[in-house]
């Protein structure tokens, strides 16, 4: 289930319709899908992007998305803390940036620059679409596991444009609990980690 924390305000947020409302406030649009009963633990990446279409479809509308595809990281991919550092420190993308949690989880810290800075946890069955131009990391969680399906509107794109004075090292990534402790492996495929 997802969370927002807002440290600064020593603030957290758990309730779906709550989450869905604050975020909104900064253009951040959440979803929550079901995963149970649409895909099996197994499934394939073809699996998940057919299981999935109706919504993939939709999205790739609002956003002018012309393709999807599905990552797939976990504690034994080759590189993965090298992969992670890209995407840990304060960027912006010229697109937006979309994301569904089939498994595992991860934290986005949005930094609105008018507001304090807040974090978004996000796992299995919680869709994020953080939009172009936002300041924003990304950080996995101690399972160091996710899996979710991304969207594009142009590979290249893609590069995180870092920010001359960040603030995400005032920021801990830390989202510990007994639920990220928990995190079976899974196999090795990956594609390359973006977020
Ligand atoms: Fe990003």
């Amino acid at each position: 289930m997802a969370r927002v924390q807002i440290p600064e305000e020593n603030c957290e947020i758990r309730e779906p319709a709550e989450i869905k409302a604050f975020l909104k406030q900064y253009g951040i649009e959440f979803e929550q899908w079901d995963v149970d009963g649409r895909i099996g633990p197994d499934a394939t990446n073809e699996e998940i992007l057919a299981a999935y279409e109706p919504e993939i479809e939709r999205l790739k509308k609002q956003h002018g998305f012309v393709t999807a595809d599905v990552i797939n990281v976990n504690p034994e991919t080759p590189g993965l803390d090298a992969m992670l550092t890209k995407f840990d420190k304060e960027h912006l993308h010229s697109e937006d940036e979309v994301r569904f949690t089939v498994k595992g989880s991860g934290v986005f810290h949005i930094n609105p620059e008018t507001a304090p800075v807040f974090a978004v946890t996000v796992e299995s069955g919680d869709l994020i679409s953080v939009p172009k131009g936002t300041h924003h990391w990304f950080n996995l969680c101690t399972d160091k596991t996710i899996r979710c399906i991304r969207l594009f509107e142009d590979m290249s794109g893609w590069t995180p444009e870092y920010m001359e004075d960040p603030v995400h090292e005032k920021f801990s990534p830390l989202c510990m609990g007994p639920s990220y402790l928990e995190g079976e492996q899974d196999d090795n495929e990956i594609d390359v980690a973006r977020f």
